[in-house]
């Protein structure tokens, strides 16, 4: 049963980092840390898997004067399910199988953004040769980085020409410049769709703004496959029950929280001609990915931020034992994403739906009570057959309803003993669209410049019991032997005695 949300209204970052304080789920650094590689493996180190506190660092080295621009970063907000939980206005501890559940709900609903006049956003407004993006203490994340990301966690703000709908996604982006940030951008995602757009109408440049550090949910939902045609403000809307309340920006025709703490406001330079060098990056697979090449570059016209701004930044890449925000938020929406593309195909009997998180939604777990012969590969067809599965849903392991995806030992153990790839029971779809970062595609074929997107060859594996086989008359009509487990009856028995033979029940996992 699906608990019921109580939402919350946070107001901006700084009230969300109120609550996590309050939680004991902020770590405040006072002690001097380096911009320069040192924040970055910090933030890198303390994570955990899903474990670690989210960060604010208050002493950041060259940036710690009273006349710094700006003196802080905050990261790894949303770095854990209990965190994701509280966003969403549920209690810590609750599972993330139910947080699948809810964000299923969120994504079906809506509520349209407020405009309102202004907000504390507008405090300071910086234009013409007055910018200057070394103003903002930026890490240089990781040692093999091409330089350093100012755009890691903000809210990448474009719109449709014709219907005007607004867009908001996250896309890294370095800092090339005082006013110029070159930017990672697929064509198959909703910026790439709205770049086609505007070049088809003859625009040399997109008007941008990026939006850093709000409520968690302009992170969780940029990040996030909310499908075409329906914008992220609205799914916010949804997430905190209430209307964003949103201000126009002061170069372009764009909207943004009224409560962010820095809002950077330019054009997207779309003519290869005005590309600048971007790249490479730690980048979510795990690896330094992204390889240095000319890229689409914003050219800012305008920063807006509020009084001592936060910065909101992130480390990405997850790796066991190290999952990033990205890899922890993506488990949930990229489940609930898929879960919902199942069931507007029709895909009868899903129990459960779940993306690990320690590759950003790159295997897709799939449990389901079979009626029929065939249904996991129905699934998987519906799944790659969705725009949603753009990077994401590489590898699909589908799996009866007796066994718990959240549990990676009974999935192997299904994987061991279910599974015949003499049978069907491992199915590749070659050449498909796929993510150019994934380093087991070669390189050739991740050129985006040249295909327009990163090659996959996908693979269902098939670990339901096999409706194939003749039920066996051995087996009671099954078509799988019993399993060793003893009967109900008998383990309640034995159960019933193991303090009188000083045992104790084992714990699972
Ligand atoms: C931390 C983080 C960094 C990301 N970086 C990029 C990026 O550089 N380029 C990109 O195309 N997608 C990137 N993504 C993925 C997109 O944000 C994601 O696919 C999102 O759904 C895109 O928005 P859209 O659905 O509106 O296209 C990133 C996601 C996160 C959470």
């Amino acid at each position: 049963m699906t608990i019921e949300r109580k939402p919350v209204a946070f107001g901006d970052l700084r009230s969300w980092m109120k609550a996590l304080r309050a939680y004991g789920e902020l770590r405040e650094i006072e002690a001097e840390v380096d911009w320069n590689i040192e924040l970055g493996t910090i933030m890198r180190l303390a994570q955990g898997s899903g474990t670690g506190p989210a960060l604010l660092f208050n002493n950041i080295k060259g940036y710690n004067h009273s006349d710094s621009r700006c003196r802080r970063v905050f990261g790894g907000g949303l770095s854990s399910y209990r965190r994701i939980a509280m966003m969403l206005g549920l209690p810590p501890e609750t599972h993330p199988r139910e947080l699948v559940k809810i964000a299923r709900n969120i994504l079906d609903g809506g509520i349209a953004p407020k405009i309102v006049n202004t907000g504390p956003v507008k405090e300071n407004i910086i234009t013409g040769d007055d910018i200057d993006l070394y103003q903002f203490p930026t890490p240089y994340w990781n040692r093999l980085d091409g330089g350093r990301y100012l755009l890691t966690y903000g809210g990448v703000v474009t719109k449709d020409p014709q219907s005007g709908i607004m867009n908001v996604g996250i896309y890294r982006g370095m800092i090339a410049s005082r006013n110029q940030i070159p930017i990672l951008m697929w064509r198959a995602q909703h910026i790439g769709h709205h770049v086609t757009a505007w070049q088809q109408g003859g625009s040399p440049e997109m008007p941008i703004a990026i939006a850093i550090g709000w409520e968690p949910s302009l992170g969780f939902c940029g990040g996030s496959p909310v499908p075409k045609g329906m914008c992220e403000y609205d799914v916010m809307g949804s997430i905190r029950s209430k209307p964003v309340e949103l201000v126009k920006c002061e170069t372009v025709d764009l909207y943004v929280p009224a409560t962010a703490e820095i809002v950077i406001e330019g054009y997207l330079g779309i003519d290869p001609s005005s590309y600048m060098m971007e790249g490479p990056f730690a980048e979510f697979t795990g690896y330094v990915a992204g390889d240095r090449s000319p890229k689409p570059t914003i050219r800012v016209t305008a920063i807006t931020h509020r009084n001592d701004p936060i910065l909101r930044g992130t480390i990405e890449g997850s790796l066991p034992g190290s999952f990033s925000e990205n890899a922890v938020c993506s488990s949930i929406m990229r489940a609930a994403t898929a879960w919902n593309v199942l069931d507007r195909a029709g895909v009868p009997g899903i129990i459960d739906v779940w993306c690990p998180p320690v590759h950003a939604g790159i295997n897709l777990l799939i449990s389901m009570k079979q009626s029929y012969r065939g249904q996991a590969k129905q699934a998987a067809n519906a799944i790659w057959g969705s725009s949603a599965a753009h990077v994401r849903y590489k590898h699909i392991t589908v799996v009866d309803d007796d066994i718990d995806i959240h549990d990676y030992a009974a999935v192997d153990w299904a994987i061991a003993y279910r599974v015949n790839a003499g049978e069907d029971d491992i199915v590749i779809m070659p050449s498909t669209f796929g993510a150019g970062l994934d380093p087991s595609t070669r390189r050739r074929d991740r050129n985006a410049a040249l295909f327009g997107t990163g090659k996959w060859n996908r693979v269902l594996i098939d670990a339901t019991m096999n409706l194939d086989y003749e039920p066996d008359p051995e087996f009671g009509g099954a078509r799988f032997p019993p399993l060793v487990w003893p009967e109900q009856n008998d383990v309640e028995a034995a159960y019933a005695r193991f303090a009188e033979l000083g045992l104790e029940r084992p714990k699972r996992g």
